[in-house]
């Protein structure tokens, strides 16, 4: 450990909400911000919430956030010199704007393959062309565990495939999908693969370069931040698509072409403030890719006795389910149904005792119907961060003791 970083505790005290005696275990759901990103938010209401572009100062400094903002994405997602990050206000936002701008290159006839497991997000943009002609084929998953065979999706691709979108991590299930081995697979028959790495960002360490994927998206108020969405896609990937923007705007301007309006600018200094975190995470002097790949080290260690205990106190109760891995490679996203008692009245009687976790179908609403599970009612989800204690965990396993 370098002499400067930060112990559990002392990240733990950079986030205020964290301070109310309110226990945060929905972070699926939307995680807490640091108080620099808050300060940094704050600062830029302040003092540079103007238009940017303009040529004064304030303008200049809103220009340089915005610019900032996308670099970090960059830096944090791994882009490398391979890519450009598109900025948006949501996951679901950036999925619709691409699927509308690759439904522009398809002929009919041409396939997609849709993992049934993703969130809605990275489904329903694809699914809606068929009505262009588009022959949209599911990816389906094991029904008692939700996993996502390779030879299942191997089986699935022709010559004609063009799309392959997949979640890499479920955010109902909590696993993590091996993305490199999947966009080989797509790449086979040159077919683009579009990740959704919304529910794998907050805990493990983007590497989209590496993997080697055409577009790969996340959303950056789940990863201690702001209501923003980031969207990597690798240059020749961008290169190939007309953006949304308007006409006077170049084709090969990337992000610009595919940002419609002006983006929120002072997210985007809350986005670029996550580095400062990251950095006194790890007590790093600067802020660099080495920086951000140790903070999620970091990170992992942190959670990784909180999954163990997780998963080993559901695996104590008969009664309970549990849908996803019960070892790593995963994260601190457990997801689980009880034969005692419904998901709605277990989530209710944890939110009385000053616990906040989560019960339905999370917007992975085809994966909750494929794992036999009604969509109404859905599930109950436990979602960790690094910032969690084992004492939080220990007060919701009290409450789960009562209802299970
Ligand atoms: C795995 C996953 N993908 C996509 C989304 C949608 O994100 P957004 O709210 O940014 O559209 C969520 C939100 O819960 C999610 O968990």
């Amino acid at each position: 450990m370098s002499s400067g970083s930060l112990t559990q505790r002392e990240a733990r005290a950079q986030f205020p909400a964290l301070d109310s005696g309110f226990i945060f275990l929905e972070n699926a759901g939307g995680s807490q911000v640091p108080l620099c990103v808050i300060h940094a938010m704050e600062q830029f209401l302040r003092e540079d919430y103007v238009q940017t572009g303009a040529g004064y100062p304030a303008s200049d400094r809103a220009t340089s956030t915005v610019t900032r903002a996308h670099q970090f994405c960059e830096l944090l997602m791994g882009a490398e010199d391979r890519g450009r990050v598109v900025l948006g206000a949501s996951t679901t936002q950036l999925t619709h704007m691409l699927a509308d701008c690759i439904s522009r290159t398809l002929e009919p006839g041409d396939e997609i393959v849709v993992s049934t497991a993703n969130h809605e997000a990275n489904a329903g943009p694809w699914e809606r062309l068929a009505r262009i002609g588009a022959n949209v084929k599911w990816w389906a998953v094991d029904p008692k565990t939700g996993d996502m065979e390779f030879e299942g999706l191997a089986n699935l691709l022709t010559k004609r495939t063009k799309i392959v979108a997949l979640p890499h991590t479920s955010n109902l299930l909590g696993n993590i999908v091996d993305v490199r081995q999947a966009t080989d697979i797509a790449h086979q028959v040159g077919a683009k693969v579009v990740v959704d790495g919304v529910a794998f960002a907050p805990h493990r360490l983007m590497e989209v370069g590496q993997w080697g994927v055409d577009f790969y998206v996340y959303s950056t108020y789940k990863v201690f931040g702001p209501h923003m969405a980031a969207l990597f896609g690798r240059h020749e990937a961008w290169a190939e698509l007309e953006g949304p923007n308007h006409y006077f705007v170049p084709r090969g301007e990337v992000p610009r072409k595919f940002e419609l309006g002006s983006l929120n600018y002072e997210g985007c200094a809350g986005v670029v403030a996550l580095g400062s975190y990251l950095t006194s995470l790890v007590g790093a002097s600067s802020l660099d890719r080495g920086t951000v790949a140790r903070a999620f080290e970091r990170i992992r260690e942190w959670e990784h006795p909180l999954t163990e205990r997780l998963l080993r106190y559901l695996c104590t109760k008969p009664s309970v389910r549990v849908v996803g891995p019960f070892a790593e490679p995963r994260v601190p996203t457990v997801s689980f149904v009880s034969d005692r008692t419904t998901s709605p009245d277990i989530a209710s009687r944890v939110a009385k005792r000053g616990i906040g976790i989560r019960h339905g179908h999370m917007y992975a609403h085809r994966l909750t119907e494929a794992l036999g599970v009604d969509p109404e009612t859905g599930f109950v989800r436990v979602s960790a961060v690094h910032t969690n204690t084992t004492e939080e965990l220990d007060q919701l396993f009290e409450t789960l003791d009562a209802v299970l």
